[in-house]
């Protein structure tokens, strides 16, 4: 008998789902992403910063697809922008080479492409410019058969978005509510702290679920059980989805840990709170927190008397951690109490990106891409952004990087020793199917979920039971 498909208000009500694991595995499920995912979503290509000049490009690859993201203006807005596929429509070389294995290429300073085959040319609009001996084809090649064919482009916080389907809806349609909540957090403002990346030996499906729910922290990192408890809710808005702190008894719910932060576990808030966005910070790559806020919080024992409530411990933070950031020039947003709320802590961007905010970071954040034709490997990329003094910015690049806890730190480095072994375990002729927690780990159900709906209903979730 089949069983009945899970819907967003079945997620809603918490039903119990499971799903197969055909998504992470199998080599023609993923020569149908190529086809039915990848060519027809937003996905991030890079941040605007990375583009100051009018002639710098990068190519996004993603899949079999590559596509050329060039500035051509200046200014902050996706006008200045264009995007075409990276190939060329005489005999469809890569226009731009990309070996396996490489991030990204980039550059600086073009006014065309120039093909590498037969010479073919083409501006900054995708034209062509030059074309060896067209009387060959007795001077009926229009520009509309030798332009290149042209990509999707928009903005949102200050991130390249890209889709390759042009019936495709706008970036704001699918960015939705999530889109909303966070342009509160103007992610536009900050910068890339660090950027890493790994080529990974799991499904990149595997690689982003490890980041979608704090379920797995009792599990993965049980030394951060010493500072708090981690139990967090989380909600399908959609295409994409957020996990939210929580707790699992009712006396310790406060209005202030609806969003990135929360009181440590212990009797003294002022030592807890400190000792909690510590750990988190350090243990983190220096993420999921700035050095103001560590800094204000491990004040707050001198500052704050012996017996102050954890609401009050994190209000005096804050407005001493924001005030300490203005006096350096990092004005915070002024994001409404209701927006903090709903925003939770952190978002599962549909397909594969995942990013914990607050008010002047957004890191650790994560985008997961396919390696080449192998189910079995990915792309793995983490970064920080945080808002900085202006002219304080850090300059960074991309780097490979090495599964060294040098490189890491402990915390990613646990979910790492997670992600190869999830994606083993499940090649088991005696695992029965996911069954995840439909109360922490909504993400990673939604995410299956909207997988389904992209794959004509391939491998969505389920009921558990029959009734
Ligand atoms: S394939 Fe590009 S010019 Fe021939
Ligand atoms: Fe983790």
């Amino acid at each position: 008998m089949t069983k009945q498909v899970l819907t967003a208000e079945d997620m809603d009500a918490e039903v119990l789902a499971t799903y197969g694991k055909e998504a992470f595995l199998s080599r023609e499920y993923l020569e149908a992403e190529k086809k039915l995912l990848w060519p027809k979503v937003w996905q991030m290509v890079e941040r605007v910063e990375d583009f100051p000049d009018v002639g710098d490009w990068i190519t996004y690859n993603v899949a079999d697809e590559s596509v050329i993201v060039m500035r051509v203006a200046e200014g902050d807005n996706a006008e200045a922008f264009r995007a075409y596929h990276n190939v060329c429509p005489h005999r469809g070389r890569q226009l731009v080479s990309v070996p396996d294995g490489v991030h990204d290429v980039r550059g600086k300073g073009r006014k065309n492409f120039i093909c590498g085959f037969h010479g073919w040319t083409f501006n900054a609009e995708g034209e062509n410019t030059y074309l060896l001996d067209p009387q060959d084809w007795k001077h009926r090649l229009t520009p509309e058969l030798t332009c290149l064919s042209t990509v999707k482009l928009d903005l949102w916080g200050g991130f390249i978005y890209i889709n390759m389907d042009p019936e495709s809806g706008s970036l704001k349609e699918w960015m939705g509510r999530c889109g909303e909540l966070l342009s509160h957090f103007q992610f536009e403002r900050m910068r890339y702290k660090w950027r890493q990346w790994a080529i990974y030996p799991c499904n990149w499906k595997v690689a982003i679920e490890a980041f979608l729910e704090p379920y797995h922290v009792a599990g993965t990192h049980t030394q951060l059980l010493a500072y708090g408890d981690y139990y967090a809710a989380s909600q399908q808005y959609g295409w994409h989805s957020v996990s939210k702190y929580d707790t699992r008894d009712d006396k310790f719910k406060m209005a202030q840990s609806s969003g990135t932060v929360r009181a440590g576990k212990g009797d003294d808030a002022r030592i807890s709170t400190y000792e909690l966005i510590r750990e988190n910070y350090e243990t983190v790559n220096y993420t999921a927190s700035t050095e103001t806020l560590v800094k204000a919080a491990k004040r707050l024992v001198d500052e704050l008397p012996e017996g102050s409530s954890p609401a009050e411990c994190i209000a005096h933070w804050l407005k001493s951690a924001k005030a300490d950031d203005a006096a350096r020039g990092v004005i915070w947003p002024d994001i409404p109490p209701e927006v903090q709320a709903e925003s939770g802590l952190a978002w599962g961007i549909f397909p594969n990106q995942n990013i914990l905010h607050g008010a002047t970071f957004a890191s650790p954040a994560y985008r997961v891409r396919p390696y080449g034709d192998d189910p079995n490997m990915c792309i793995f990329e983490t970064y920080a952004l945080e808002l900085y003094p202006e002219g304080q910015e850090p300059v960074t690049e991309w780097l490979e990087c090495a599964k060294t806890e040098e490189n890491w730190g402990p915390v990613l480095m646990q979910d790492f020793n997670n992600m190869e072994f999830v994606h083993k375990g499940m090649k088991s002729s005696g695992f029965r199917g996911a069954m995840p927690n439909p109360h922490q780990e909504q993400k990673v159900i939604n995410l299956h979920r909207n997988l389904a709906r992209m794959m004509g209903g391939r491998g969505a979730p389920v009921h558990l039971f029959e009734d």
